[in-house]
């Protein structure tokens, strides 16, 4: 079973402990190097590398502890396991605190020492087939910061890929959170403009006027408080990518102009009689439903179907609950590094309440969740998570969120009690659905419906019918 390449470092100051460990490793075709103190263990990590340190807390010098927190800020690769005396179990609450990958009590028995190997090796096995998905996808399109690798993001990704060598104005339409800045920058450099500026220009955060001499420029006394000559937003972004983002907000008389330079590539500053030429590739970004706007009047036609050439609609995280476990990593390792601590773990628990939320604010609202997440865990684990829920702590059915449709917001919280009433019945499918007051058929064909995976244990029905 277990491979014959497997390095493992034991450090371990009882000498009988130390050869009954190499007996059964050896045996189980592990490649074992005995130490006997953690001074000796960094030595020998130093010179190669280990696959797995396995040590014991309380040795003389340097403790097992002390050592396992180096060997996590400098080998993070290296899984860690810890053997404690009987008597000492806290130490093996200590060390998984300080991202122990699991612990033995001694006396350790051969079964028990290879299977906790085993599911160690496994584990790491996991997390290091993420990652590589990642490289692959940074290196495939240098997304360097867009996580996902569910289908809906694969699209997304096609789409960036797509259309980034070409000069073709771009659409990006999705929720708040959902990504659209993070998009329109893997768009530009993933193009040939890569070298050139990328600039924004927030469409909803100014007036008529100020917006117009924002995007493209003015000259000297076009309008009161207009002292010199001002490049806008079209000349910074000369040869490169200009993003108009929350574009759905612009008044009508800044939608004329801009539907001028688009059409034309031309424009004047403000007050200006020259003529400009733009070289500038438009992306524009909104959380709104544009056609709907055009219904609403609030949006002129024309520009809309300008537009509306290449569209990237980004899936709201609610679509593509599987990316929340690589997020969830993503964002820990990102904020722990910031504040130089070891990631922290995550709590079953925690972890299945942020896949069973239903993300109003998307990838935005988890990044922030788990930012305190991060600052809260001292201990080196979250137990738990803080999320927004409805006042009184009933489902969250409570504000209607922007851009979010009826059938998807019942979804979501359908989502969400389904999910919560089999993780407080214990995974079984038959307490589950009396806690929801359904039948067990009804809950195995919503469990299919929603795409949540029923355990065999749990007694899921071979074909479910609604019966509501
Ligand atoms: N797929 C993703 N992988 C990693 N980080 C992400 C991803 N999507 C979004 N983020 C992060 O979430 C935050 C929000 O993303 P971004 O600002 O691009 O969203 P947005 O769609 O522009 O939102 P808004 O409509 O509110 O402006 C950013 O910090 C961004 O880095
Ligand atoms: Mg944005």
């Amino acid at each position: 079973m277990s491979a014959p390449l497997v390095r493992i470092l034991v450090a371990e100051d009882d000498r009988a402990v130390r050869s009954a460990l190499h007996v059964n490793l050896e045996k189980a075709g592990y490649e074992t190097t005995l130490v006997v103190s953690a001074e000796e263990a960094l030595d020998r990590l130093q010179g190669r590398s280990y696959d797995v340190l396995l040590t014991d807390v309380r040795m003389p010098g340097m403790d097992g502890l002390a050592l396992l927190q180096e060997v996590r800020r400098r080998w993070p690769h290296t899984v860690v396991l810890v053997m404690t005396g009987y008597g000492n179990v806290e130490d093996a609450v200590a060390a998984m605190k300080s991202g122990a990958e699991d612990y033995l009590i001694k006396p350790v028995t051969k079964a028990e020492l290879l299977m906790v190997l085993e599911r160690a090796l496994e584990s790491r096995a996991l997390r290091d087939e993420v990652s590589s998905l990642r490289r692959e996808m940074e290196t495939r399109f240098g997304f360097a910061h867009i996580v996902g690798t569910t289908e809906p993001m694969q699209r997304v990704y096609s789409l960036i890929h797509a259309v980034a060598s070409t000069h073709a104005l771009v659409l990006l339409q999705g929720e708040t959170g959902t990504g659209k800045e993070l998009v329109a920058r893997a768009i530009h450099q993933a193009s040939a403009r890569r070298d050139a500026p990328f600039v924004r220009v927030n469409c909803a955060a100014l007036p008529d006027t100020l917006l117009e001499s924002e995007l493209f420029g003015h000259e000297k006394g076009a309008f009161t408080g207009a002292i010199r000559n001002q490049p806008g937003r079209f000349d910074q972004a000369q040869g490169g990518t200009l993003l108009l983002d929350e574009i759905g907000d612009l008044s009508p008389a800044v939608q004329v102009k801009l539907l001028h330079v688009l059409e034309n590539g031309e424009y004047q500053r403000l007050g200006g009689r020259e003529t400009l030429r733009a070289d500038v590739r438009v992306i524009a970004a909104t959380n709104k439903d544009l056609r709907q706007e055009v219904h609403g009047g609030r949006f002129r036609k024309d520009l809309f179907y300008r537009l509306d050439v290449f569209t990237i609609r980004i899936p709201p995280l609610r679509e593509r609950r599987d990316d929340i476990p690589a997020l969830v990593e993503h964002f820990l390792a990102r904020f722990s590094a910031r504040d130089e601590r070891p990631p922290p773990r995550i709590a079953p628990r925690a972890m299945q309440r942020l896949m069973a939320h239903p993300w109003p604010g998307n990838v935005r609202e988890l990044e922030h969740v788990l930012e305190r997440a991060v600052i809260l865990a001292a201990s080196g684990e979250i137990v738990d998570v803080d999320l927004q829920e409805a006042p009184g702590g009933a489902p969250s059915i409570g504000p209607a969120t922007e851009g979010l449709s009826l059938p998807d917001h019942l979804r979501a919280v359908e989502h969400r009690l389904v999910l919560e009433a089999l993780v407080q019945a214990g995974g079984v499918q038959a307490r589950a659905a009396r806690r929801l007051g359904i039948s067990r058929s009804n809950l195995s064909y919503r469990l299919k419906k929603l795409g949540i995976a029923g355990s065999p244990e749990g007694g899921l029905d071979a074909e479910g019918e609604s019966r509501d």
